[in-house]
């Protein structure tokens, strides 16, 4: 092919956040993951990625938060594009280019949304066709959420998070995200919860049968109750603040609120469209979170939205 139709190829493809409805974390495992039981759902908050082939590696970012995604071997989308290709042979390199609307270092898994995103559009632009349990596989050595951002829906997830079952659910639900400054790094959210649970017993973990109920019903109201996340206590011991956050989103009416899986953006549920608007204009004018967004879920997972194309 001449270099100048190479330049024109490209693939793009867009990934959902998430929200860990139920997260119950069990003892750490000598790998040092922890073995868990968590039930995902996609939102309707996207990052959209675009791989082109160029002459080296590549990844740049736009929107947003862009100044804070590294551009270095360490992302997590580049890194996804460099596995497949190692994996599947191709010798094919590739500029990433990520717009951003997930917030970062948030708790809604924008950097596996980017690597599951850029797994598939490689996967299109290369035409190597994987099979889609050939990718979750790919995907869950880039991240524990990787495997859930490709399949989106909602989902229960065991081991580290990265073994999908599927789960009765109906219902569209609304959501109203209160996204903090100043992330909270993952391993030490997880190493704060041990610390707090030190000497305890830690039981196996399962999804609690309210939360199961709560989504055979699609009732906002039982989902509400049902929501529940071990990391929570030790969000909250590492960044206090985030007691307010949730205070004010229940107190303004939310049928509940839940650290979004390590933090720090607490996510509230409510039951329409109009009563989330209202949480949302009410949570922006108590300032107590640096941004307030709104979305729905479930939706689906990663999705080619164009390409390869030679436009
Ligand atoms: O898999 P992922 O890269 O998202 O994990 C980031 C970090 O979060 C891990 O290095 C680990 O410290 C912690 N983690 C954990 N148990 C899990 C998932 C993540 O301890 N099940």
């Amino acid at each position: 092919m001449s270099s100048a139709a190479t330049a024109r190829r490209s693939a793009t493809v867009r990934a959902p956040a998430k929200v860990n409805l139920e997260l119950k974390v069990g003892p750490r495992r000598p790998d040092g993951f922890h073995d868990l039981a968590t039930v995902y759902m996609a939102l309707g908050l996207h990052d959209e990625v675009t791989v082109i082939p160029a002459d080296e590696w590549s990844v740049s970012v736009t929107g947003p938060y862009a100044a804070r995604v590294p551009t270095d071997e360490s992302n997590l989308a580049l890194r996804a594009a460099r596995l497949l290709a190692t994996v599947t042979s191709v010798d094919e390199p590739v500029a990433v280019h990520i717009h951003k609307e997930i917030p970062v270092a948030g708790g809604m898994a924008g950097g596996s949304a980017d690597a599951a995103a850029a797994l598939l559009a490689c996967d299109h632009l290369w035409s190597v066709g994987m099979s889609r349990d050939e990718l979750l596989e790919i995907a869950a050595e880039l991240g524990s959420d990787v495997p859930f951002l490709l399949a989106g829906g909602i989902a229960v997830g065991s081991g580290r998070g990265e073994k999908l079952a599927p789960v009765l659910a109906r219902g569209s639900y609304h959501w109203v995200l209160a996204v903090s400054d100043g992330g909270l790094s993952t391993p030490e959210v997880y190493a704060e919860c041990d610390r707090l649970r030190s000497g305890q017993e830690t039981p196996t973990p399962e999804p609690s049968p309210e939360m199961l109920a709560a989504l055979r019903s699609g009732d906002a109201d039982a989902l509400g109750a049902a929501l529940s996340n071990d990391l929570s206590d030790a969000a909250l011991s590492l960044k206090p603040e985030l007691g307010e956050v949730l205070a004010s989103g229940l107190e303004f009416g939310a049928k509940g609120g839940i650290v979004s899986g390590s933090g720090p953006t607490v996510a509230f549920l409510t039951d329409s469209s109009e009563a989330a608007l209202d949480l949302c204009v009410s949570l922006t004018a108590t300032g107590v979170a640096r941004e307030v967004k709104r979305a729905k879920g479930p939706v689906h997972g990663a999705q080619v939205v164009a390409g390869p194309s030679r436009t």
